[in-house]
């Protein structure tokens, strides 16, 4: 077995749509504003991370609760968020092809300097510098604008514009009353949830890195104001790595990058981002916000409600601050499938094999019968197949030889393939081949549970 070879985009794309991991949406109608369906195994590695994420932060810890809340939630909120008002990134048309950009980013690729929020800057120095529209060359900008980013529609029976929701925390501050009112939890405690949010990017792009529709996994850690807040940020931090790592990402593909206290959020103390180093360079994977009392501040004064905590120990009453470590759910999925990208030569021939932590692989087992005309083979592997599938994702193949088959299941990343052969019937034992070593052995049928079970803990 040669070296592993370099892992790019391409080879990312081109997997996850001739494998059934990501397709492009509507294909079939020319594709739409580069959006991005789930297939088949990717529907399947997408919800073990969210299994994998809740099971971490919800229902390992006894200071975690979660909740499910609707996408479409009262304008208000918006208003209270600063999001109607402030929720923009800076467009710059180019006037020649009536293409849009984030006039941000072709700053920052020109001259290197950020300058977020600075829309004249942006305009003069694009103009000045004659930057080239990436699309067709020219050079004639429109003045740099703020773009809201909030996807707007109606609803019947509510007056005014209702908004799709652009982050799953504004659901969990409107909950946080009635979790209070209807839980034991004692601050410190987090509300987690896992759910669609919607952003009108100005330029969508890098396959499923920035989407307009994605998911989010948020957490809002709600702690005493007076309590030393850092240790508690440095440990959500570590948590947060914690769970890159268990997506099988290695430790030096992660850094962490603080915001300047300059170009901090409106509400924010402190943010630090996990940054993670995709094949287009290090880019935020997650977020930790020290978000301070301005959520639920701003809710109690738009709602006219009193969103205090009663301290029963300390006997006082309080707004409590919140700590929000914030995971983007397709983020994390590139990040799996980038980690786990491998090819290597076996024999002459290239294997490309997906070297997923077992916790999130699509399919955790395949069983194959050695020939696919033979019955009594076939009827063996049905039966093992039929077993393992109350216990695990399993993949039943019957289709060209066994070594084909073990290809295609590397490339999904299947953990074990079992083969039921000639021996099988007169012995009782199959081969149980490792996606990692692929090394093979003999296992006895009627063992299979227990190993399987030690194997893929
Ligand atoms: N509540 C805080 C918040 O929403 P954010 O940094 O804007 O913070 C959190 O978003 C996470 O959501 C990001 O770290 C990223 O993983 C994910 N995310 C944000 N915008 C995205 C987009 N357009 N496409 C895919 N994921 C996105």
């Amino acid at each position: 077995m040669s070296e592993e070879k370099k892992v790019t985009m391409d080879k990312i794309v081109s997997l996850c749509k001739r494998r059934g991991f990501v397709f492009p949406a509507c294909e079939i109608y020319g594709g739409f504003a580069n959006a991005y369906s789930y297939g088949p195994y990717g529907s399947e590695l997408k919800n073990n991370i969210k299994k994998l994420w809740w099971k971490m932060f919800v229902q390992d810890r006894s200071d975690m609760v979660g909740i499910d809340g609707p996408i479409l939630l009262h304008s208000k909120l918006w208003e209270a968020s600063g999001h109607v008002g402030g929720f923009n990134d800076a467009m710059i048309d180019c006037k020649k092809c009536k293409k849009r950009f984030r006039a941000d980013h072709l700053v920052e690729e020109l001259t290197g300097k950020d300058m977020e929020g600075k829309l004249e800057e942006m305009t003069k120095t694009l103009r000045e510098m004659k930057a080239k529209c990436p699309n067709c060359g020219e050079s004639d900008w429109s003045d740099a604008k703020n773009f809201n980013m909030m996807f707007k529609t109606e609803m019947n029976g509510i007056e005014g514009l209702v908004y799709l929701r652009p982050e799953t925390a504004g659901a969990i501050f409107v909950d946080f009353k009635n979790v209070m009112d209807s839980t034991r939890m004692k601050v410190p405690f987090g509300i987690a949830q896992i759910g669609k949010a919607f952003r009108n990017e100005i330029v969508a792009g890098n396959f499923i890195f920035r989407i307009r529709e994605f998911e989010q996994m948020e957490i809002e850690y709600f702690i005493d104001p007076e309590v030393e807040w850092e240790p508690l940020y440095e440990n959500w931090l570590q948590k947060q790595e914690k769970f890159v790592l268990a997506l099988g990402a290695k430790k030096e593909d992660l850094r962490r990058y603080e915001h300047p206290k300059a170009k901090l959020s409106h509400y924010s103390k402190k943010t630090i981002d996990i940054e993670y180093k995709f094949p287009f360079g290090f880019k935020e994977l997650f977020g930790l916000a020290h978000r301070t009392d301005f959520d639920l501040s701003q809710h109690a004064k738009f709602s006219g409600q009193k969103l205090e905590y009663f301290d029963a120990e300390k006997n006082k009453s309080y707004i409590p601050h919140v700590l929000e470590p914030t995971f983007g759910v397709d983020r994390s999925f590139l990040v799996s499938l980038l980690a786990a990208y491998n090819e290597e030569e076996v024999n002459g021939e290239t294997r490309t094999v997906l070297k997923f932590p077992y916790s999130i692989a699509p399919v955790k087992v395949a069983i194959f019968p050695l020939v696919r005309n033979k019955p009594e083979l076939v009827e063996k592997a049905k039966e093992i197949f039929n077993e393992l599938k109350a216990l695990y994702n399993c993949e039943f193949d019957d289709n060209g030889n066994v070594g084909k088959r073990y290809r295609r299941q590397d490339e999904i990343g299947t953990p074990y393939c079992i083969t039921i052969d000639y021996d099988t019937l007169e012995k009782g034992d199959v081969t149980v081949r490792d996606r990692d070593t692929m090394k093979q052995e003999r296992v006895k049928i009627d063992e299979l549970e227990k190993y399987l079970s030690e194997k893929l803990k």
